[in-house]
């Protein structure tokens, strides 16, 4: 006989929808999404995203009106991303630091319309306001220099910090920019400021449709894998939420997501903190394409990825299907 069948059947407790919600080890509600938005200037503007079908960019107005969407359906938090003006962006990305930029402007229209009831998460990286697309400053070279680029991704983080964000997001890869960010908040009066960083970020070729949406994408020359990680590697990632744990970081992302759930869960056994993944834009696009195809149902898709997340140990996930993932679960 094999096991202990037929004492033990596995397939007893699956046997009925209220056995199988009595038996869910995992759950997913609409206060496990992030919902990142794109800000565009203008008023009434909403410029669809080719590679993102159904994602758009929005002008204040809009994102103020997406943010109180976000916050009816039951979602915590919304991450902010700008596409900045052309004749804005400039080799040292100095519109990061313009307290009247879009990000700005877009945290006030977001905490006119809905107060201090939802999170706004920031993120701190200078590609959307450079004119070479690269997330920091570059030497004659063409190398993204460490140590200056921390020096300004600082004030980037004040400036939002400033603004009203509650949560800096650093994206950039820099090594030592949570310490450094962490004590200017500490110095200039935003001690409970959050900082979630982008720790274990891959140098991933499923981010091709975000910097179609903040325009950074055909400026880029080059690849970042002088500071985003090698997808070869997992000790690599430990090393990096260590650090930035002990630098001050009060929660850590992995991204991309699906590709990455053995960081996830290698992270939270290790480390037991609140861990979140960045389900990508091009995870977004391969699940359009594959719904388009007719390769499987939209929201089932949706609804068992971002379920995964959640088993392998995230406390939330940034994902563009956050608003229909929240609709299907009832917010
Ligand atoms: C850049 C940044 C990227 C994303 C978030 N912040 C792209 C990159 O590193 O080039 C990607 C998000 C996505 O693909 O959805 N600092």
């Amino acid at each position: 006989m094999t096991g202990s069948y037929p004492s033990t059947r596995l397939r007893r407790t699956r046997a009925s929808a209220w056995s199988r919600a009595l038996h869910r080890e995992t759950v997913l509600t609409p206060a496990d999404l992030i919902w990142p938005l794109f800000v565009t200037e203008g008023k009434g503007v909403e410029e669809p995203i080719g590679s993102l079908p159904g994602v758009s960019r929005w002008s204040l107005d809009g994102i103020a009106k997406r943010a109180k969407e976000a916050l009816d359906l039951g979602m915590p938090c919304v991450a902010l991303f700008p596409n900045t003006q052309p004749e804005r962006r400039s080799d040292n990305g100095k519109e990061a630091l313009n307290p009247d930029n879009l990000m700005c402007r877009a945290i006030g229209a977001i905490k006119d319309a809905c107060g201090e009831d939802i999170g706004v998460l920031t993120d701190v990286a200078l590609d959307p306001y450079t004119s070479h697309g690269q997330d920091g400053l570059l030497d004659d070279a063409g190398y993204v220099v460490n140590d200056h680029t921390v020096a300004v991704l600082v004030d980037q983080a004040l400036n939002q910090a400033e603004a009203g964000a509650d949560i800096v997001a650093p994206s950039d890869m820099m090594d030592g920019r949570i310490k450094a960010i962490r004590m200017a908040l500490e110095m200039s009066d935003y001690p409970n400021v959050q900082i979630m960083s982008y720790a274990a970020k891959y140098a991933s070729a499923f981010y091709g449709p975000f910097r179609d949406a903040v325009g950074s994408g055909g400026l880029l020359k080059g690849d970042k894998k002088s500071y985003q990680m090698d997808p070869a590697n997992g000790e690599e990632a430990l090393r990096e939420v260590e650090f930035d744990l002990a630098e001050g970081a009060d929660s850590v992302m992995v991204k991309p997501g699906l590709p990455y759930l053995d960081i996830v869960r290698r992270v939270k056994e290790r480390f037991e903190v609140p861990v979140f993944a960045y389900q990508v834009s091009g995870e977004y696009a391969m699940i359009e394409a594959a719904a388009a195809a007719g390769a499987g149902d939209r929201d089932e898709l949706v609804l068992e990825t971002l379920m995964a997340f959640k088993r392998a140990g995230c406390s939330g996930v940034l994902t563009y299907h956050a608003p229909l993932a929240a609709r299907l679960l009832g917010g």
